[in-house]
């Protein structure tokens, strides 16, 4: 261990780097535990990739980069060209392949500095999708855990892939078996998900699409390297995945539930580090005044995350479904959400919905959600809007999108009974049936209680000292500062 100066105390502290897949919905909860890591002693590294670097000055300011000299960023090239419109996401096809190909060298460059001009690095979180870091831990000697960013459900399903290809199930290689209703089957081979169909699992191995090939074997390879770290940390907690976590835990490392991460974060309020954020776009705090002015839960917030694109087709039967429910909506439309030529609202809807319906561009979502004025959630089931939903006793419309959001769709729908589903390609009419059932119907009271308890046990997780994050927590960083490879 080095000796740091911190203000006029020499101490002795870990050096732990921090390390996301340059993505929106990673980035958040890897920034949230490298601060919580920062309060719990470690000097941190945070690194991100030198396009979002850009990003982050442009949406939050210098401020929200500035650090402390015991957190600090650094930055790698994620070897991509610059995209055409700075605001977008980058495609995560190419982001998973570029950083694979180019980012390990440029990683332990920085590494080596850091350890020669700074502060030996004693310990690696890094995002279970940027398995080549364990190469760089490795050939330096230092211990490297992996960091899950969905729930362990969705970790179990990539987990199974070699075992549904050998049981034949996927891929199809036939694609009208998608017509004739085959992605209803049932799979039984995966732990603890008794009753998941196949259209419920990641679905890069469906079918063999052009790209395709290339997530297949990726996930594979990353899944399997991530089983030769010291460790794997997850954004769950043990009463809502706990059996899950536990089977993976038989063949993954030791496995560590340390969320809802945000909680976790707001519990132990580390105000040194307060002004340090991660949102890559704009955020829009007007919404939230404006949600003052509404009653208690009656308003659905509509946000589809920061990957998912949508057709305009599908925009319109969106628009005309919150329409025709008659209640109130905050969407939240990213640039670059709708693909194709036309990404126009139509001008009846906008009239129509005029007063009770505010759109913009990003949000600062945990306020947002935890708005007394909010009753429900459209949402792409991203992970971390799932679980900042669930802990927030929200309950859920869900429109999946790809990857482990289908996942945590039937998750929250079947086993958690927080959310109902839009089933295949979203049509009007059913889009105002949920809302209105979700806002103002039995089923809908069902699911907010069934949300709230889960968002009782979220927060009792999060409590010191027992709660099981914080057990969680303390072990992980005890395995953190003691584990050599
Ligand atoms: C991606 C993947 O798509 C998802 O499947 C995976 O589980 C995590 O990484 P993303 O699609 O961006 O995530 O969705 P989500 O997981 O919900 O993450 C979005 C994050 O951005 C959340 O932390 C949310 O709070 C934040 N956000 C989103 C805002 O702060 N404001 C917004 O307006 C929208």
């Amino acid at each position: 261990l080095s000796l740091v100066s911190m203000g006029s105390k020499q101490e002795k502290k870990p050096h732990v780097v921090c390390i996301p897949i340059p993505a929106q919905g990673h980035i958040n909860p890897m920034l949230k535990l490298a601060k919580i890591l920062h309060s719990k002693g470690f000097i941190v590294t945070f690194v991100n990739t030198e396009f979002n670097h850009q990003r982050l000055l442009k949406a939050r300011g210098s401020a929200a980069l500035d650090g402390l000299p015991s957190f600090r960023f650094e930055t790698i090239p994620d070897g991509m060209p610059p995209p055409e419109n700075p605001d977008a996401t980058q495609n995560v096809y190419s982001i998973c392949k570029s950083t694979q190909e180019t980012c390990l060298e440029p990683f332990k460059r920085l590494i080596t500095k850091l350890s020669d001009s700074f502060s030996p690095v004693t310990c690696i979180v890094s995002d279970l999708l940027m398995g080549f870091t364990l190469d760089a831990a490795k050939e330096l000697g230092i211990p490297e855990f992996m960091f899950w960013t969905g729930g362990a459900g969705s970790l179990i399903c990539y987990d199974q892939y070699p075992n549904l290809v050998e049981k034949g199930l996927m891929p199809l290689k036939d694609p009208t078996y998608v017509a004739n209703g085959y992605l209803d089957t049932i799979v039984d081979c995966i732990p603890n998900m008794d009753g998941i169909r196949l259209k419920d699992i990641p679905p890069f191995i469906r079918t063999i699409n052009p790209g395709d090939e290339f997530m297949v074997e990726f996930t594979n390879s990353q899944v399997k390297k991530a089983k030769t770290a010291s460790g794997i940390i997850f954004n769950t907690f043990d009463e809502i995945e706990h059996n899950i976590l536990r089977t993976l835990a038989s063949t993954f490392p030791p496995c560590h539930g340390v969320g809802p991460l945000h909680l976790l974060e707001k519990k132990i309020d580390d105000k040194s580090l307060a002004s340090i954020g991660s949102n890559l776009w704009k955020e829009e705090p007007e919404c939230l005044e404006w949600l003052d002015s509404k009653p208690p839960s009656s308003v659905i917030y509509v946000n589809f995350g920061s990957i998912a694109v949508m057709t305009h087709q599908q925009l319109v039967e969106f628009c005309w479904g919150l329409a025709n429910s008659n209640h109130s909506f905050l969407w939240i439309m990213r640039p670059g959400m709708v693909s194709g030529e036309s990404t126009q609202l139509p001008s009846e809807f906008l009239k129509e919905t005029s007063g009770r319906g505010m759109l913009v561009g990003w949000c600062p979502q945990e306020q947002v959600i935890n708005h007394r004025s909010i009753g429900g959630f459209l949402t792409h089931c991203g992970w971390n809007s799932t679980i900042e939903s669930i802990s927030s006793g929200v309950p859920m419309i869900c429109w999946p999108f790809f990857s482990d959001q289908l996942t945590n769709c039937w998750l929250s729908c079947r086993k958690w009974g927080v959310a109902m589903e839009i089933e295949n390609d979203v049509k009007r009419d059913e889009v105002e049936k949920l809302v209105i059932e979700l806002m103002s119907k039995e089923k809908g009271k069902e699911m907010r209680k069934n949300a709230v308890d889960w968002k009782n046990k979220a927060n009792n997780a999060c409590t010191f000292p027992y709660g099981s994050s914080v057990v969680n927590l303390e072990k992980l960083i005890h395995q953190m500062q003691v584990r050599k490879f």
